[in-house]
């Protein structure tokens, strides 16, 4: 009988089988971020509705029509965090974190709620990995999110990363930048959808976020340039990334969808994804801090989308999956004595802290029933164990693929697959 209880549409499990990429995502995403002095930070899922209304953005589609927002048994308004940048912010002011230091960098992993239409690419909880440059301004700063998140997307085997950025200029220039789109856009109001039209009322740069197919054309035609020039910065800012050889193209258009940024603005995208083409977002925001209470902190940051961020590396040529398939070994005990097991196990936890992902079937000593397993689940390397390989201290090792056999030591059997380890 089927079972009467589903998960929520929009929110899915993650099993075994799909678990291991996201393993494997994340112990890489780690080790580049600590490696670059990066500290994790985890906020809890809920926060006080306010805290993304003042900061995400009353008109951001995000805040107006997305957010899982209840009230709870104490009557007060609360939110599934629908982004992080927010929560780090309201962690950093609260927790007075920039008291005792200069800057911060942080960086999180994890899941995140919005109550879009769910479909390929758009989940309601899905995760991101994202860093924050905390009190740091300026184009080095700016460079360094940039380089940052290409660094991070090469690390983790993503050749070809697109970025398209823009610039949303300073304070002085947007408010020449909003006053110039709002005389427009009131021009040719008639055209716009009802949505767009409250926008032009709250906040004008929203009406970029638009999917109306009718708003479209009156958007494109918006004369972006003539109101915003790209500065001179920028334009430095440009060469700084064709030096560093990081493919990107500019997209004035390009407004993000949350309020809180100010100057240079980006997203990535790579080979992989279908209409959801948005890998990655950030940029830099220097008046959230101020905006939530704080001392004023400019800022910089970006989040990936973790969902997306596998649909890229399981696309093509040595996909993830394959990788992770051939990075398995499955640990055959032939008899249940306590030193084969014992000897099982401690191999496994050395195979894994080398890398290896170490498959068993618990209460099973049949070699062929092994060898069926390991077949089943698609693994290449076997490593066999009865009491004879114990009193020897060998291993047998079975490569399913080159259809050898052979008993070595565990130094030999380390310096073996150091040579076949794909990852
Ligand atoms: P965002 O562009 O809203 O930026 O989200 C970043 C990424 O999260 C997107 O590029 C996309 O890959 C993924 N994403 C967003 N919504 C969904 C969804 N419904 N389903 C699956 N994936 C999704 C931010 O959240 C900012 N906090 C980024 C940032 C950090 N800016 C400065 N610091």
């Amino acid at each position: 009988m089927a079972s009467k209880f589903e998960a929520l549409r929009g929110m899915e499990d993650i099993l075994p089988g799909e678990i291991e990429k996201w393993q494997w995502v994340e112990s890489k995403a780690r080790l580049f971020f600590e490696s670059r002095g990066f500290k994790e930070i985890r906020t809890p899922v809920l926060e006080y509705t306010d805290l993304f209304t003042r900061s995400v953005g009353e008109s951001s589609d995000i805040v107006h029509k997305e957010m899982f927002s209840f009230e709870d048994r104490g009557g007060r308004n609360i939110t599934l965090r629908p982004e992080m940048t927010a929560s780090v912010a309201r962690s950093v002011i609260e927790k007075g974190l920039l008291k005792t230091t200069k800057s911060l960098r942080f960086y999180y992993i994890g899941p995140m709620f919005r109550a879009e239409r769910p479909q390929a690419g758009r989940k309601r909880q899905f995760h991101q990995i994202g860093a924050e440059l905390i009190n740091e301004s300026g184009a080095d700063a700016d460079f360094e999110n940039l380089e940052l998140i290409h660094g991070l997307l090469r690390f983790l085997g993503i050749e070809n990363p697109l970025f398209r950025i823009n610039d949303l200029g300073d304070a002085a220039a947007r408010e020449g930048m909003v006053a110039g789109l709002k005389k427009y856009f009131a021009s040719v109001q008639d055209k716009l959808c009802k949505d767009c039209q409250w926008r032009l009322e709250k906040n004008v740069l929203r009406i970029f976020d638009c999917k109306v197919e009718a708003c479209q054309p009156v958007i494109q035609q918006a004369p972006w340039d003539e109101f915003a020039p790209l500065s001179e910065a920028f334009v430095a800012f440009t060469g700084r990334l064709k030096n560093a050889g990081i493919a990107f193209e500019i997209k004035r258009r390009l407004v993000r969808g949350l309020d809180y940024y100010t100057g240079i603005v980006f997203e990535a995208t790579a080979p992989g994804l279908g209409a959801q083409d948005a890998l990655a977002g950030g940029g830099r925001y220097d008046g959230l801090y101020q905006e939530l209470g704080g001392n004023p902190a400019p800022c910089t940051g970006f989040s990936i989308g973790f969902e997306r961020l596998l649909s890229v590396l399981d696309y093509g040529e040595g996909a993830l999956s394959q990788k992770l398939q051939q990075s398995r070994i499955y640990l055959a005990p032939l008899d249940a004595a306590p030193e084969v097991m014992r000897t099982v196990r401690d191999t496994a936890l050395k195979l894994r802290s080398l890398g290896w992902k170490t498959e068993i079937t618990p209460g099973e000593y049949s070699l062929s029933k092994h060898l069926k397993k390991a077949n089943q689940f698609g693994i290449r390397f076997v490593l066999m164990l009865g009491l004879n390989e114990v009193q020897n201290q060998q291993l047998g090792l079975k490569d399913m693929q080159a259809k050898t056999q052979q008993p070595m030591t565990w130094e030999e059997l380390a310096d073996h697959l150091k040579g076949v380890l794909p990852l």
